[in-house]
């Protein structure tokens, strides 16, 4: 009998289980011996798979004792759904667990599945959802009886995205306890093709550089062990064929939406098989499950795109934008805000932030939002954290009465919280030393000068809140940056048993997740945006409660330039926070014109992060102009399809990217020149996505350029005039340019 229900199609007597979206298929089968194969994930595509599957009776590759004679059916060669230590695979693990006896490992084999209408979610964890969209939910248990332990394999499909996501929960289903050790959300195998691996590595101040790095036979990992999902590595990478490019070829990436330690694990086997194996990190994690108890890991979701990298980005920025972020600021266009930090650090006064948001106001902002230092005693970065009590004395009124009178301005009003966080110079932690991650007898690791406060626990959540909710109340906060500014050591837990120690971070992210969900509730119309020194915890799990992150705390406009750029590949431009600030730039000495500053926070959020009092007045008169222009393109710049013209890690001359309406009908190119040189050769930029045979106007200049032309042979580098002669002249290092074309 054949069960047929798109876009999930069991079918019973090929053993397959497919999962359509509209452009792409990802198949499974029920192998010999109950073990689930993974046998495809591309291109749309009809039938039984399993030719692709080798049974050769390789050496040294184990077999499942019921496989008796039948020395092909091996873990260790075929490309496994969820891979598991114990099997007779020796490559990298998607789940591993110590029985009660201490033995390690198990074989999980098929039991059976179910389909569901529309999208599972899972509870405290952040998921993409539906909403409205159609989807449906596969579900495929795995178990091992005799090792006590079920698997419950969850899919999500929604066809119209070309998204599958996926996540497991893992149920002790035995009479004694077992231990976690790899839980990971998903794993992927590919028989066959030559990949690489694309991953977004940095440091502070420098997150999301491009690597792209051969799938050889040995294993890449990358990931984070540093409780967040880290400025070092990003919690999304991308398969990549090695011919492809931002407009041809095959790619699949892997999107996790989880905030705390990870790994991705890349490999290809001796027999040709490339495998990557994502979720969250092993290290630091036994995850004791008592019988009746559950685990549930984090989502994944992923992408296949056959047209190169421009798509998939495309595809996740959808993703991101309709089907992760939440709530009424989803879709609106957020108020070009004002951020004091890089005007005044710490030291301020209610008064200069008044005279600020004065100026800013006059100019057009409209919000202001007030950071660090506003509380206990905070006047720099040793002492205050946890103390979430205003510093009346330095704003020379209460919260509430700064907050009126920047509105009185005509804007809104903002607060930065760093809730996670406290000083040991706080009242908090004098009252509540136990409240911070410690080990017992061993001096704490420190960060900022400050230690993380237990968040796996829910009274220290609730107390937080309890206290920062009551100057949000008092100044109905229309925005708040949530920041978290240091790694996480020392994890122990007073609270926890001995055994459970190792359920500490995982907690301790959902307790963050549930801190930002209470939020939420508490108001609903809040602007949220996360922050962790800039861009240190920038993830989709983060994106399904902000709909906005600092992208770094490098507002250098040309290291932004970089840093935007690797961003990109796996999130929408409208979720990174971006800001104008003041030349010489605070980190890189560097001087760019203000329009170019602009320019490039404008692929983001954009915002102003510098006192405005302090511009020349010729400046002054730029600023109105941009926010306009911010707001005429506005929906080009956060609803457009985006494509990236250069290759911003290879390409040191210029820098360019656009956006182009999804009907084709506009489209805005934007370039930054990065470097010049005398008597220049003649630059072109090549345009993407145009409309094929159409004709595109230049706005500003009346030119009218044929669009496959413009995508062949490119768009001149624009001209500017020369100081002292009548003549026009290359652009200057730094310069900008944003050229809006209309199909005509
Ligand atoms: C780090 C953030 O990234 C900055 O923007 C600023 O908010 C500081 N923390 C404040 O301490």
């Amino acid at each position: 009998m054949r069960v047929r229900r798109m876009p999930i199609i069991y079918n019973e007597q090929e053993k397959t289980i497919t999962l359509h979206t509209r452009n792409t298929s990802y198949q499974m089968k029920i192998g010999p011996c109950d073990l689930l194969l993974h046998t495809y994930y591309g291109p749309k595509a009809q039938g039984d798979m399993s030719w692709c599957l080798s049974f050769r009776d390789r050496g040294f590759s184990g077999n499942p004792y019921d496989a008796k004679l039948l020395r092909g059916i091996s873990a260790d060669t075929l490309p496994m759904e969820y891979p598991c230590e114990g099997s007779g695979d020796f490559r990298a693990p998607a789940f591993s667990m110590r029985r009660a006896n201490g033995a390690v490992g198990c074989d999980l084999r098929y039991v059976s599945c179910e389909i569901k209408p529309g999208k599972y979610a899972l509870d405290g964890l952040p998921t993409v959802y539906a909403d409205g969209e159609e989807a449906e939910t596969l579900e495929v248990t795995l178990a091992d009886e005799a090792a006590g332990v079920r698997v419950l394999l969850q899919y999500g499909v929604f066809p119209s995205l070309d998204v599958i996501t996926r996540a497991a929960r893992i149920e002790n289903c035995g009479e004694g306890s077992i231990l976690l050790q790899a839980a990971a959300s998903a794993s992927l195998d590919f028989v066959s093709g030559d990949w690489d691996l694309m991953h977004f590595y940095g440091r502070h101040a420098g997150e999301r550089a491009v690597g792209r790095t051969a799938i050889e036979q040995r294993e890449l990992l990358i990931g984070s062990r540093r409780g967040t999902s880290s400025h070092q590595q990003s919690p999304f990478v991308i398969l990549a064929d090695r011919e492809t490019t931002e407009l041809h070829g095959p790619c699949v990436g892997m999107s996790l939406l989880y905030s705390g330690s990870f790994s991705c694990n890349a490999s290809r086997d001796q027999f040709g098989t490339t495998r990557a194996v994502m979720g969250i990190q092993s290290e630091h994690f036994d995850y004791p499950l008592e019988p009746g108890e559950a685990f549930q890991t984090p989502e994944l979701a992923l992408v296949y795109s056959g047209e190169g990298l421009a798509r998939l980005s495309q595809r996740f920025h959808r993703m991101v934008s309709q089907h992760v972020c939440r709530g009424p600021w989803k879709n609106r266009r957020r108020p070009v805000l004002l951020n004091n930090w890089e005007a005044t650090d710490m030291d301020f006064t209610g008064e200069r932030i008044l005279n600020i948001a004065k100026t800013a106001a006059e100019l057009g902002v409209e919000m202001l939002v007030l950071d660090d230092g506003w509380f206990g005693a905070r006047n720099d970065d040793n002492a205050g954290l946890g103390d979430w009590t205003v510093n009346t004395e330095k704003l020379g009124c209460t919260m509430g009465e700064l907050a009126d009178k920047i509105r009185s301005m005509g804007m809104k009003f903002g607060l930065w919280i760093e809730p996670e966080m406290v000083n040991e110079d706080s009242d908090r932690y004098r009252e509540h030393p136990d409240w911070a991650l410690c080990i017992p007898g061993k001096a704490p690791v420190m960060g900022r000068n400050q230690l993380v406060l237990d968040f796996s626990r829910p009274e220290v959540v609730d107390a937080i809140f309890e206290q920062i909710t009551q100057v949000l109340d008092e100044c109905r906060a229309d925005y708040v940056k949530m920041d978290m500014n240091r790694s996480i050591t020392d994890v122990y837990s007073a609270v926890w048993p001995g055994q459970s120690q190792g359920k500490i971070l995982y907690q301790y992210v959902l307790g963050v997740y549930r801190f930002m969900d209470m939020l939420l509730e508490r108001y609903p119309d809040l602007l949220l945006e996360g922050c962790s020194g800039g861009g240190g915890r920038f993830d989709v799990g983060m994106l399904h409660y902000c709909q906005q992150i600092w992208c770094s705390d490098n507002t250098d406009a040309i290291d932004r330039v970089r840093i935007q750029y690797g961003t990109s590949f796996g999130f929408p431009l409208r979720t990174m926070g971006a800001h104008v600030s003041a030349v010489p730039n605070g980190d890189t000495r560097r001087k760019t014109p203000l329009h170019t500053r602009a320019v490039v926070a404008m692929a983001g959020t954009f915002g102003y992060e510098l006192d405005l009092n302090l511009i020349s007045d010729e400046e002054k008169k730029q600023v109105p102009a941009q926010i306009e222009t911010f707001k005429k393109y506005w929906n080009l710049l956060h609803n457009g399809l985006f494509y990236r013209l250069t290759d911003v890690m290879q390409n040191r001359q210029e820098a360019a990217w656009m956006m182009v309406e999804e009907d084709g009908s506009e489209a805005l190119v934007n370039i930054v020149v990065l470097d010049s040189t005398g008597n220049s050769p003649n630059r072109f930029v090549r345009c993407m996505g145009l409309t094929p045979g159409a004709s595109y106007k230049d706005e500003e200049s009346g030119m009218v350029y044929d669009a496959n032309a413009l995508m062949a042979q490119g768009l001149p580098m624009p001209m500017v005039q020369h100081p002292r002669r009548p003549v026009k002249v290359t652009p200057n290092e730094y310069d900008a340019f944003q050229i809006h074309l209309v199909r005509i």
